[in-house]
C-alpha cells in the first residue's frame, strides 16, 4: 500500500466506525483527515505493520482465541459490548460524599456519555463529555477517556467489576474533576500505536490508532512475513521476516513482558517506537532491581518474579507459565507448571486434597495500593496474584486454600 491509499483506508475506516455509531461527532472524521495528511512522516514509520486481520488467514485459530484475552480487549472504541457499566435507568447514577453533586451516565445514537451534575436547584450547573476510549478489559475495571479536540483527558466516572460506577482510581470523591491528561505511557501499555503529537503531552493525531494490544504490537511488522508465505501454499518456520519471541534470549523475553509489567519508568526514547528483541534498558529506564525494595502487586510482576527463588535458580521467565495467545485462569493448569520443577510428594506441609493448588498459597492474591477509589465512603481496591513465589506467612494467605477437582 502507498501513502495514498493507507491515508484513504484509515478515513474509510473511521467513516466505517461512524457508520456503526462507534465513533460519533462528524468533526472527528474531519480532524482524521487533516491530521492524517500532516502526519505523513509517523505514517511511514508505521509502514509494514498490517493489522490482526492480515493475519487471519493463516492463523485462524490463534486469532479467534487471542482476541478474547484481556490483552486484545484491554483498550477499545464505546460500543454497547465494550462499555460495561449499565445504563438502564436507577442504575446510571453515582452519587458522590457531596450532597450537591452527582454524575449521570447515559447512551444514545449519538454515543456514550457522562454528565456531572453539580448544585441546587434551581441553581444547577452540569459538564457533559463523550466516551473516547475505554481502557481494561473489565476483568477488574474499566477507566474512560475523552477527546477535546485533539487532546485525550481521563472521565472522572469509572466502572468496576461487581460494583459498578465509582470515582476514577485515584480521584477525590466529590469533587468534578475533568482534567486529568492522559499521557503516551499509559496508551502503550493498553494499546497498540498512536500518533503522539506532544506538546501538550496528550495531543494525539486521531487516525493510525490500533486500539487493543494486537499481534504485532509482539511480533513486529508482519507485510513481509504475509508476503513471503502468501506465495507458498505453506511456509517453512522459522521465518526471519517475523519476530518469535519464542527464539528470544532469555533476557529479550522478560524485556517483552517488561515493557507494560515492570511499572510505569521513565522513557528514554519515543513512545511506541520499541521493538521486541531489542534491549528494553536502551527505551525505558525501569529502577535498578533491588531485592529489598517493596514492590506493589499492580503492573510490577517482572520486579516480583526476580525476587522469587524459583527464577534466580532457574531459567524460568513469564512464557514458563503463560501462553498469552488465550485465557488463562485455572490454578490446577499452574500448578502443573510447578510440578515439572517440584514434586507434590516431598512437599513439607500439604495434604493431597490441595496438592493441584500450590498457587493459592505460594503466589496469593493480595490487595493493591496503587488502585485505589472512594465508593459509597469506603476506600476500595481491587486484588492481584502476587508474583513473589515463596512461603507467605498463615494470615498472607487464605485459610482454607480453594479444592480443585479434577
Ligand atoms: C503479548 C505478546 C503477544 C501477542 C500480542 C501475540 N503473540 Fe504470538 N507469541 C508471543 C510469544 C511470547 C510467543 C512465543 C511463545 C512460546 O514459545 O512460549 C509467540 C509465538 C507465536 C507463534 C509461533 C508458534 C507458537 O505458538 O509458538 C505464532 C504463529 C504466533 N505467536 C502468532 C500470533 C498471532 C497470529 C497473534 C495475534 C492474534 C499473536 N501471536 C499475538 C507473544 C505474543
Ligand atoms: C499467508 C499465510 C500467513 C499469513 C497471512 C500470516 N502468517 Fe504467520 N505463518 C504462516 C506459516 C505457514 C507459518 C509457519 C507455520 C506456523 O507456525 O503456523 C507462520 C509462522 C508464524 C510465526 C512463527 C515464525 C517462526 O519463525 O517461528 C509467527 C510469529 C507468525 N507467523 C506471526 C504472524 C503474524 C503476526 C501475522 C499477521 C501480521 C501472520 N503471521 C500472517 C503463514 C502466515
Ligand atoms: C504492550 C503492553 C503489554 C505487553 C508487551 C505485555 N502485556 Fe500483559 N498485560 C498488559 C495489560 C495492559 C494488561 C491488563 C489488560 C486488561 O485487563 O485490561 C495485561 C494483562 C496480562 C495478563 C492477565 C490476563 C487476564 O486474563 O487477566 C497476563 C497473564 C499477562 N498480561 C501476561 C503477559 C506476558 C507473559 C507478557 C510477555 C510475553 C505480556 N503480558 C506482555 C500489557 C502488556
Ligand atoms: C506500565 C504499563 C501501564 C501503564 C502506564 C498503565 N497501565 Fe493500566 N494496567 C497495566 C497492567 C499490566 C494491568 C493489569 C495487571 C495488573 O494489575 O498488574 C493494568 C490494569 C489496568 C486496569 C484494570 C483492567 C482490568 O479489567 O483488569 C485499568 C482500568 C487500567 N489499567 C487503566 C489504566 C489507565 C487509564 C492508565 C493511564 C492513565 C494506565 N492504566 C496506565 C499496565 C499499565
Ligand atoms: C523452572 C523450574 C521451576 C518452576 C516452574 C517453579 N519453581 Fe519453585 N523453585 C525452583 C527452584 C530451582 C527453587 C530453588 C530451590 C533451592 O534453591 O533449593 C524453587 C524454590 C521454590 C520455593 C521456595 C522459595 C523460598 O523462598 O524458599 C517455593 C515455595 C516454590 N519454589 C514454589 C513454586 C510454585 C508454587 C511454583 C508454581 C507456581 C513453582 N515453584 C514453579 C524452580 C521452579
Ligand atoms: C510460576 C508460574 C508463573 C510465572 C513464571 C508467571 N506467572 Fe503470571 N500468573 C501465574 C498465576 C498462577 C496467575 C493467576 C491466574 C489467575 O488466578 O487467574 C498469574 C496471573 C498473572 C497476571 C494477572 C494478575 C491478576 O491478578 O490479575 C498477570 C498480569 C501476569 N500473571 C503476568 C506475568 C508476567 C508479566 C510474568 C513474568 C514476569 C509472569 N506472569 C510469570 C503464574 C505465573
Ligand atoms: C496450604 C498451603 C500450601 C499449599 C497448597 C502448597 N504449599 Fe508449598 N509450602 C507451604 C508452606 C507453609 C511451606 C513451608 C513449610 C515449612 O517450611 O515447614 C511450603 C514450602 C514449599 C516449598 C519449599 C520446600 C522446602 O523444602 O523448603 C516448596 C518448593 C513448595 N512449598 C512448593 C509447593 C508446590 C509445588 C505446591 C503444589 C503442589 C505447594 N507448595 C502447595 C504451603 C503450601
Amino acid at each position: 500500500m502507498n501513502l495514498k491509499s493507507t491515508l484513504l483506508a484509515v478515513v474509510t475506516i473511521v467513516l466505517a466506525m461512524e457508520a456503526k455509531g462507534q465513533v460519533g461527532a462528524p468533526q472527528q472524521v474531519q480532524t482524521a483527515t487533516r491530521s492524517a495528511s500532516s502526519e505523513s512522516a509517523q505514517a511511514t514509520s508505521r509502514e509494514g505493520y498490517l493489522g490482526d486481520e492480515a493475519c487471519g488467514a493463516c492463523h485462524q485459530d490463534t486469532i479467534e482465541s487471542y482476541h478474547r484475552t484481556a490483552h486484545y480487549l484491554t483498550s477499545r472504541l464505546p460500543a454497547k459490548d465494550s462499555v460495561l457499566g449499565s445504563f438502564n435507568p436507577d442504575e446510571n447514577i453515582l452519587k458522590t460524599s457531596n450532597p450537591n453533586l452527582f454524575f449521570r451516565m447515559e447512551a444514545s445514537d449519538g454515543g456514550f456519555f457522562q454528565t456531572a451534575v453539580e448544585g441546587v436547584p434551581p441553581y444547577v450547573t452540569s459538564r457533559t463529555e463523550r466516551f473516547g476510549l475505554v481502557v481494561g478489559s473489565g476483568g477488574k475495571g474499566q477507566t474512560f477517556l475523552f477527546w477535546k479536540g485533539d487532546l485525550l483527558f481521563q472521565l472522572p466516572v469509572s466502572y468496576w467489576k461487581d460494583v459498578g460506577w465509582v470515582n476514577s482510581p485515584g480521584y477525590r470523591d466529590g469533587v468534578a474533576y475533568f482534567d486529568r491528561p492522559v499521557n503516551s505511557r499509559c496508551l502503550e501499555c493498553h494499546g497498540t500505536y498512536f500518533d503522539s503529537l506532544a506538546p501538550p503531552i496528550n495531543r494525539y493525531g486521531q487516525t493510525g490508532l490500533t486500539v487493543g494490544i494486537t499481534c504485532e504490537k509482539c511480533h513486529g511488522p508482519g507485510r513481509e512475513h504475509v508476503q513471503r508465505f502468501k506465495s507458498k501454499s505453506s511456509g517453512t518456520p522459522p521465518d526471519p521476516a517475523i519476530l518469535n519471541p519464542a527464539g528470544f534470549s532469555r533476557d529479550r523475553q522478560m524485556d517483552l513482558c517488561a515493557w507494560c509489567h515492570a511499572g510505569h519508568g521513565n522513557p528514554i526514547l519515543p513512545t511506541f517506537s520499541y521493538l521486541p528483541g531489542t534491549p528494553l534498558d536502551k527505551y525505558l529506564e525501569l529502577p535498578q532491581f533491588d531485592p529489598d525494595a517493596p514492590v506493589d502487586v499492580h503492573g510490577s510482576q517482572v520486579e516480583l518474579l526476580k525476587k522469587s527463588r524459583c527464577f534466580q535458580s532457574s531459567r524460568m521467565t513469564c512464557l514458563t507459565c503463560h501462553n498469552v495467545h488465550m485465557t488463562q485462569k485455572d490454578p490446577a493448569a499452574f500448578s502443573e507448571q510447578c510440578l515439572h520443577c517440584h514434586k507434590a510428594e516431598s512437599h513439607p506441609k500439604i495434604k493431597q486434597p490441595v496438592a493441584n493448588n500450590c498457587v493459592d498459597c505460594h503466589m496469593p492474591k493480595q490487595k493493591t495500593n496503587l488502585i485505589v477509589f472512594n465508593w459509597n465512603g469506603k476506600r476500595v481496591s481491587p486484588e492481584v496474584r502476587n508474583h513473589w513465589i515463596k512461603v507467605y506467612s498463615q494470615d498472607e494467605t487464605p485459610e482454607n486454600p480453594t479444592k480443585i477437582s479434577n
